[in-house]
């Protein structure tokens, strides 16, 4: 990344789907009320359904016409994983952008159902399902530049 980078310096997201987890605080949050008001389609993806939806009413009182879609999607669950990633299969079938956000970066270790440290899978494991759509439609894991458009 260059020196002095900002937002201005996104590629150009109109007419792209992005999904963005942990959506509804943080960095997430940001990325994706940054995103969205360029005219990308942002999938709020996050773990509780009332934040998510949420997040979505404030990026639109911030840019009206801004189009987001709020998911519920439990990174620590890889049945919620499964979930998610059938819905967007089936739901958007291509997928431009993803931003693999969520997660903690402190706090004590523990363990979910089935048994994954908590930590280490929201980053690697738990991503890696939604990432293979992710692959799957785009061909490429690279760097910022956006595959050719789809047609309107
Ligand atoms: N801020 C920093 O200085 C910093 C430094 C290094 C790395 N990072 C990494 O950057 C990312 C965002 O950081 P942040 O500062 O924005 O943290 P944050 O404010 O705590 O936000 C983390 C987001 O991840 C979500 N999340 C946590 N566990 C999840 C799970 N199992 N499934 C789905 N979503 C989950 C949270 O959802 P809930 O709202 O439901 O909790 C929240 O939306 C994290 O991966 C963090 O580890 C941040």
């Amino acid at each position: 990344m260059k020196a002095g980078w900002s937002a201005a310096d996104i590629p150009e997201p109109t007419g792209r789907t992005a999904i963005v987890t942990g959506a509804s605080g943080g960095i997430g949050y940001e990325i994706a009320a940054t995103l969205a008001p360029r005219g990308a389609h942002v999938v709020l993806a996050s773990r509780s359904a009332d934040r998510g939806i949420q997040a979505g009413v404030l990026i639109g009182q911030g840019a009206p016409g801004a189009s987001t879609e709020a998911r519920v999607l439990d990174l620590a669950s890889l049945e919620s994983v499964r979930r998610f990633a059938a819905w967007f299969s089936e739901q958007h079938g291509r997928l431009d952008v993803l931003v693999n956000n969520a997660g903690i970066a402190g706090g004590p270790r523990a363990r979910s159902r089935p048994p994954l440290s908590t930590k280490w899978p929201r980053g690697d494991c738990g991503t890696s399902r939604p990432s293979s759509p992710a692959s799957a439609t785009t061909g490429s894991t690279g760097p910022p530049s956006w595959p050719a458009a789809r047609p309107a």
